[in-house]
This record gives structure tokens, C-alpha cells and sequence, in this order.
């Protein structure tokens, strides 16, 4: 935004032949039409004057009467990533900040604008090819890619059965079912995670038993597990948030004393390890997630991961409407879904897995650039990794100091990166402070504190294998600016 306005607005009165020297000496291609004080009337492009001059107007023709006044326009408050949707939608090249008085005060060129997402999926010839492969015979659904890519799953987590589904919401709630959670069952959670990992234990009816978190490893606090185990708990269900591991032995220690099963969801840590062992091979089940923001992705997609047969024959089964391997199509043994993930999305899977080893590298290398440049700004603290644990990075997630920065504030942060073009989120609001939840269950706020301090400071940043070190450097420079001039 550091082009010259001067340089591309002229006066209502001005002639097409000053319009047209205006747009020689830009090198832009519209230029804005204003009154006193900029005030903001209309635009003229190139092709505007184009037609006027072949419609039989000529070189002295005054602006006014060919601009357009219907204009597309955008405040400083907008964000990058709105201003390049308008741009694209409406076919335009730059776009003119205004001010509530309409006045003009700046310009966004197509050309200057930057934008990081927050996510970005990587896709190679390789996965292309296995999905053309796909594409090119008969087979689009229940076919041999689907078991390709569940047998690599369950080889590279080091489990019995991996059962593809649809995504890691459905995912987990085969493992809530096929566990025989039901109406008034209690399952032990976190209430920092995405919304899915609590609801899926509401689609049955059973209550999700939040138990606070770790602030440093921000997953379930194993010593306040055991308070909360009443006659009705039925599991445990650890999320390796951000794809830090859960303190597994201490819940599965906990979950043997009281005989409880556990379900990792573990939608956010392929590849992750505790003590050298990966997460998803603990539990009675886990699930993994592949939406285009996770390591590695199939558009959409989970995994059921499970030594346990009954388990795998179970969410085999109630994947695909309930019928049974091998039996008639039309066969239907128990209540099932429709929660089959595709061939092509299969594919994808198989070409992912396959680069598992290098995606994570990738993803490591960006968190350790992104550490080294953060760890000593004042106010940041960046994500903590246990001694013991192998972190799968998902996300990197900054927490900023709560005692200097407001939830508000931080919100602010994020609304004014977004101005710069850089795409963040506040992973995750508390889930029990969600309406549905405060509603359903009566939580208020302060029940679960530390949740709500970490989810009041927390700023996930652009985050992804190829995210470049020039667009690193961008995002901590901007975060730095405007984290100094936000306090
Ligand atoms: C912790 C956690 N659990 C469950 C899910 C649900 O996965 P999906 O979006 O594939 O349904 C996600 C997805 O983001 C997640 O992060």
C-alpha cells in the first residue's frame, strides 16, 4: 500500500487527454476521480476511455462524464486477504482505501498485495498422477486404493487395522460407538481442542467431562483426571493438541486402574511420538484427520487406528451403512452410516503418506525458524515441547503474555496482521464457553481457567511445509510492530 496517490487521482474537471497522460506516467491502470479534499467521485480504466473515445467522444471530454461511479472500495480496517477476493471477483487491479468521508487516503495494487494463509495444503505431480489414475478406470469408491492407504496408515503408526472414514469427526464417533458409549455415559476430555472431539461423544447421548489443561503441553492435565471419574465414566479421551502428545502414561495408567477405555484423538499428530512410540498406538482406538490444514491431507478424510478386532469389525461395519464384510450389498447387520472416504481422496492419502517422512521435516524446519526468530520477543512465548515427546507440528501457536495483553488485545493483533496480509486464528476457543455448550451444560466462565487463559492469549501464525524463510521474516516483523505499538 506505498503507492502514491497523488499520482493516480485527478480532478473532476480534468479532460480525458490529462486522464489518459495520468495513466502513462502511473504505469497503473485506472486512475481515481476526485473532489476537494479527495473526496472520492469515480474511476476511469484504460479500457473506459477506450470505448468513450470510440463511442465519439473526444481527447477534451471532461472525466465526470465518463467515470464510474460504482465503485468497489475498502477501508484500512480490511483485511488483505477481502481486499484480493474483491479483487478477483470483480476482474480489478487496485482498489482505493477510503475513509468514513469517502476521502480517498490510500491504494492496493494487485501487484503489491501479499498474503500468507494460515494453512496451505502440499501437493506434488505425485499426488496428481495417483489421482488421474484414479480418474481414469471405473473404480471411484471402494476399491483398492482405500486399502493401500489404510495399510500404510496402520504400518507407519504401527497398529493392527486402520479404517478409513470420511473425516476425523466421523472417525470418532465410530470409536465412541463401537465402544458402546451411550446415553449417560460420562467420557473424560479437554475442553481446549476443536469442537469435534467433545461433540462426538453428545452424538450419543453421553456427557463430556471436561478436565483442564496443562499450560505448558496445553493437553489434558493427567493429575486432574482422577477427581472426575464418577460410576458413569466410561473413557478417556486425549487430544495431542497442536500435535504434542499427551502425558500417555499417566492416562493409561489411570484408565487401567479404573478400568476406562481410551480414544486418542489424535486428528492433529501424525507422526507424533511419546517416549518413542507413536500416538494412535496407545488407546483401545485413535483417529487421525486429513483436512487440507492437517500434515497430511485428503481434502477430507480420518483413520480409525485400532489392535483391537472387535473395534476395526465394528467401525468397518458402521462406516458403510452397517453391512458386513462380505455380505450382501443390500445386507444391513447394525445401524450404520455412510462414512466411506472416496478413491480419489484415497489416493491422495497414499501419495501423502508416502512423503510423510519429508512433509514432517518440512514442517519442523518452519517451526524452528519461526522459534529462533521469536524466542526472544518480548511477550511471546513460543510452543513448548516436553522432553520426552517427538512433536508432529500442526500448527505453531504463540501464546502472548496475558498479563500484558487482554483477549481483546490480542484479537486486535490478530485483526491487524490481517490488515498486512498475514492469516492467523485464535486456536481454540474453550469449547465449554462455546454458546451450545454453556447452554446445554450450564458451564460459566471460570470453570475451567487455565483453558480460558490460554485460549484468551493464543495466535496460531501462518503455518505450512513450504511457507518460505522471506515470509517467515515478514510475518515475525509485522508481529513485532505491531505487537510494540498494540500495548
Ligand atoms: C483435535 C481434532 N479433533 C477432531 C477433528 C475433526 O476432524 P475433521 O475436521 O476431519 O472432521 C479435528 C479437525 O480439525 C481436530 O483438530
Amino acid at each position: 500500500m506505498n503507492t502514491n496517490i497523488d499520482s493516480i487521482v485527478i480532478k473532476e474537471d480534468s479532460t480525458i487527454q490529462e486522464a489518459m497522460a495520468n495513466l502513462d506516467k502511473s504505469g497503473v491502470r485506472g486512475v481515481f476521480v476526485v473532489g476537494d479534499g479527495k473526496k472520492l467521485f469515480g474511476v476511469i480504466t484504460d479500457g473506459d476511455i477506450r470505448r468513450a473515445l470510440l463511442s465519439g467522444k473526444d481527447l477534451q471530454t471532461k472525466v465526470g462524464e465518463i467515470m464510474n461511479t460504482n465503485m468497489v472500495t475498502s477501508t484500512r480496517q480490511t483485511p488483505a486477504d477481502q481486499i484480493l477476493d474483491k479483487m478477483i471477483k470483480n476482474g480489478i487491479q487496485l482498489i482505493p482505501i477510503v475513509d468514513d468521508k469517502n476521502v480517498i487516503v490510500d491504494v492496493v495494487l494487485l501487484q503489491d498485495l501479499k498474503t500468507i494463509p494460515l494453512s496451505n495444503p502440499d501437493i506434488t505431480r505425485k499426488e496428481i498422477d495417483l489421482i488421474n489414475q484414479v480418474l481414469s478406470t471405473s473404480t471411484l469408491s471402494i476399491g483398492p486404493r482405500i486399502k493401500e492407504f489404510e495399510q500404510k496408515v496402520a504400518d507407519y503408526i504401527g497398529v493392527k487395522h486402520a479404517i478409513a472414514v470420511n473425516s476425523g469427526t466421523s472417525g470418532l464417533h465410530l470409536c465412541v460407538r463401537s465402544l458402546g458409549i451411550k446415553d449417560g455415559d460420562e467420557v473424560i476430555t479437554t475442553p481446549f481442542s476443536f469442537i469435534a472431539s467433545a461433540n462426538c461423544v453428545i452424538f450419543e447421548r453421553a456427557i463430556p467431562v471436561f478436565v483442564d489443561i496443562d499450560p505448558r503441553t496445553l493437553c489434558i492435565d493427567p493429575e486432574k483426571i482422577e477427581e472426575k471419574i464418577t460410576s458413569k465414566t466410561k473413557a478417556i479421551l486425549p487430544v495431542h493438541v497442536f500435535g504434542h502428545p499427551c502425558d500417555m502414561e499417566k492416562i493409561m495408567f489411570i484408565a487401567k486402574k479404573h478400568n476406562l477405555a481410551v480414544i486418542e484423538d489424535a486428528c492433529e499428530a501424525i507422526g507424533a511420538e511419546y517416549k518413542n512410540k507413536k500416538v494412535g498406538s496407545f488407546g483401545d482406538c485413535a483417529v487421525m484427520a486429513f483436512y487440507p490444514n492437517k500434515q497430511i491431507t485428503t481434502a477430507e478424510g480420518g483413520m480409525v487406528l485400532t489392535d483391537n478386532d472387535n473395534i476395526a469389525c465394528l467401525c468397518r461395519s458402521m462406516r458403510n451403512q452397517g453391512r458386513s464384510d462380505g455380505g450382501a450389498w443390500l445386507s444391513h447387520t447394525m445401524l450404520g452410516y455412510n462414512y466411506r472416504m472416496s478413491e480419489l481422496s484415497a489416493a491422495l492419502g497414499v501419495a501423502q503418506i508416502g512423503r510423510i517422512g519429508e512433509i514432517l521435516e518440512k514442517r519442523e524446519n518452519v517451526a524452528r525458524r519461526y522459534s529462533d526468530r521469536l524466542k526472544n520477543m518480548k511477550c511471546v512465548r513460543i510452543p513448548y515441547v516436553s522432553i520426552d515427546t517427538k512433536m508432529s507440528w500442526f500448527v505453531y501457536v504463540i501464546k502472548l503474555d496475558d498479563k500484558l495483553f487482554s483477549r481483546e488485545q490480542r484479537d486486535t493483533v490478530i485483526k491487524r496482521l490481517a490488515v498486512e496480509g498475514i492469516s492467523c486464528n485464535n486456536y481454540f476457543p474453550a469449547i465449554h464457553m462455546e454458546p451450545f455448550y454453556a447452554k446445554l451444560f450450564s458451564y460459566r466462565e471460570n470453570d475451567f481457567p487455565i483453558t480460558e487463559k490460554v485460549s484468551g492469549s493464543t495466535i496460531a501464525l501462518p503455518f505450512y511445509n513450504n511457507l518460505a524463510g522471506d515470509d517467515i521474516d515478514y510475518v515475525c516483523d509485522n508481529l513485532g510492530k505491531i505487537l510494540c505499538s498494540a500495548r
